[in-house]
Order: C-alpha cells, then sequence, then structure tokens
C-alpha cells in the first residue's frame, strides 16, 4: 500500500473542517476547498478553536497544534488536489451536486488517488459510476463531529476494490477511530437506523404527542440516549436529516420512509438547526418576546 502525504477534503462544513481537522493533527498535509469563501474563514476559526481545546485538556502539546494548523491549506482552488493521495467529499448532501464534483475530481486528481465520500445516504456505486476510476471510490462515513466521534462506517460500492478499502480502512485508524462495515444500500448502516427514529421524533411533535423538550427526555433518561432526537436532528442540521429520509424513502421505496411534514417546514422556513441558530429549538440570544412560535 502506497504511503499516504496529503490528503484533500472538499467541503469545509462542520463534516469537513472536522475532516480537515484530523487529517491534520495526524501528520498529513491537507488542502481543504469550499467554494464559499465564507465556509473558509469560519472553517480556518473553527479548527483553531477546536486544537486549542485539545491543548488546554492537555491531550496535545503546543507545538503539535502548531504543526498541524501549518499543515492545512485552505483555498477555493478545486485543481490544487493534483497533487492529493486521498480526497474526501463532504459537500452538501445532494447526489446531482456529489456527481458533478466526482467528475471534476477524476480529472484532477492523480492516477493513484482515492476519491471517498462522506456521504450520510447516497449510493457509492452511482457516485463511482459517474468516474473512471469505480474501483477507487468509497464511502467513509465520518460522524459528527468527526475530531470526537469514535467511529467511521465504511461502504464499499459495487466495485470498490480490496486495495481501496484497506488504505480507507487504515486511514481511519490512522486517525484512532473504531471501522464498521456496510454494503450500499441507502443510509448504510447508522442512518438507517437513526434517521427513521428522528422523523418519527417530528411526528410525534407534529401530531402534539408531546413537547420537544418531553420528546428528547424521554429518549435521554428513559433510552439512555446522550442527546434527545430532536436535539440530535438540529446538531446534525434538519437540512441533512430531510435529504437523507428523502433518500431512504426514494432508494428503499417504503412510505415509512416519507419525511415528516414538520421537518420539511422547518427546511422550508431555513430552520436548519444549531448551525443557522434556529432549528426546532431556537440557539439565538433574542428577548423571548421576539422569538417565533415552536411550531410554525
Ligand atoms: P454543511 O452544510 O455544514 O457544509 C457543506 C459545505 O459544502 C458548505 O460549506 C458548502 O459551501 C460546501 N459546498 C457545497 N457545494 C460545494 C462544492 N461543489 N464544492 C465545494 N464546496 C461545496 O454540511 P455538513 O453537515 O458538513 O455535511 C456535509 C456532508 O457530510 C453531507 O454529505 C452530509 O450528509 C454528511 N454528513 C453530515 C453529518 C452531520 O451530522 N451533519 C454527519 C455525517 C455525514
Amino acid at each position: 500500500m502506497v504511503e499516504l502525504k496529503s490528503v484533500g477534503v472538499v467541503g469545509g462544513g462542520q463534516m469537513g473542517s472536522g475532516i480537515a481537522q484530523l487529517a491534520a493533527m495526524y501528520g498529513l498535509d491537507v488542502h481543504l476547498i469550499d467554494t464559499d469563501p465564507v465556509a473558509l474563514s469560519s472553517a480556518t476559526k473553527s479548527i483553531s478553536a477546536s486544537i486549542q481545546r485539545f491543548v488546554s485538556k492537555g491531550q496535545i502539546s503546543q507545538a503539535a497544534a502548531t504543526d498541524a494548523l501549518g499543515r492545512l491549506h485552505c483555498t477555493s482552488n478545486l485543481e490544487e488536489l493534483c497533487s492529493s493521495d486521498f480526497i474526501i467529499e463532504a459537500i452538501v448532501e445532494s447526489e446531482d451536486v456529489k456527481k458533478k464534483l466526482f467528475i471534476n475530481l477524476d480529472k484532477i486528481a492523480k492516477s493513484t488517488a482515492i476519491l471517498a465520500s462522506n456521504t450520510s445516504s447516497i449510493s457509492i456505486t452511482r457516485l463511482a459510476s459517474a468516474t473512471s476510476r469505480p474501483q477507487q471510490v468509497i464511502g467513509m462515513h465520518f460522524m459528527n463531529p468527526p475530531p470526537i466521534m469514535k467511529l467511521v462506517e465504511i461502504v464499499r460500492g459495487a466495485d470498490t476494490s480490496d486495495n481501496t478499502f484497506y488504505a480507507t480502512k487504515a486511514l481511519a485508524e490512522r486517525f484512532g477511530k473504531i471501522v464498521i462495515c456496510s454494503q450500499d444500500y441507502s443510509g448504510f448502516i447508522v442512518n438507517r437506523i437513526l434517521m427513521p427514529m428522528i422523523n418519527e421524533a417530528f411526528h410525534a411533535l407534529y401530531t402534539g404527542v408531546a413537547t420537544k423538550e418531553d420528546i428528547d427526555t424521554g429518549m435521554k433518561l428513559g433510552t439512555n440516549h446522550p442527546m434527545g432526537p430532536l436535539e440530535l436532528a438540529d446538531f446534525i442540521g434538519l437540512d441533512v436529516c430531510l435529504s437523507i429520509m428523502r433518500v431512504l424513502h426514494a432508494g428503499l421505496g417504503d412510505s415509512k420512509y416519507s419525511p415528516c411534514p414538520l421537518l420539511v417546514q422547518y427546511v422550508d422556513a431555513g430552520r436548519l438547526g444549531k448551525k443557522r441558530g434556529i432549528g426546532v429549538y431556537d440557539y439565538r440570544k433574542v428577548p423571548e418576546s421576539l422569538k417565533p412560535s415552536s411550531r410554525l
């Protein structure tokens, strides 16, 4: 197996910035790409704040933190990935947009480079078939936030080679992660199970079974989940949850995966969760009297 030296990460949102941080902290040169310069500047800030927290907790030295930040290059120019050994895509959860990116990456990346997707649910086989190297395309699904969460779910497309699989597994293990493997079916393992639960929590709220607080407290204290499902949906991003439900619905064909109308309505209203300051809960510091009602 060829030694990996440089990693490209495309998409500098919550997941891409965390993945880029991990790669830099584990000694790899990283190019972090985002089309939005504002996203790149907030990624730089959040990565350096997160690395600093590792220093304050005594988990890494200040020198290691400085080295990690020195290995991180942020840019909007995709062409800079021409020398990356391994590229991880973490852009918006849309098959069309991801396919376009994979077509471009296939042209830009060196012939030996592996193209991985952090997709939560989209078919790796279909992303791979947009390229001329389907054997070097794989799903590498990190959990949120990537520097903290222990799991990486690896998804092999129909043509993913053993070499690609073992290189991806080795990279995840280099990052200190535990790997699980899923077949390439909509939602893979984690979101196949998690998202219907989140969607059902929206139905419980939508049909007035209980308040959002009681739904979350019920699942936290009653089933020992560290976060309630609605709180977790806000943390993941309601747009991401909705996209995944749509992929499950289209891919598995069962009406039980149909997205709850309240989830759809929140996303239509721009209530995307913590990243926008408002989702199911309101995270903005505004007087109570000026806040919108908890149901639209
Ligand atoms: P996000 O909305 O925080 O970030 C997406 C970023 O991609 C944005 O900064 C956007 O400007 C950028 N982008 C969009 N199109 C682009 C393009 N063509 N080229 C370069 N940059 C582009 O989204 P998030 O939450 O980071 O999700 C990214 C991916 O990771 C999605 O596929 C999602 O399903 C997956 N994922 C999300 C998790 C979560 O908890 N949010 C957990 C695991 C996977």
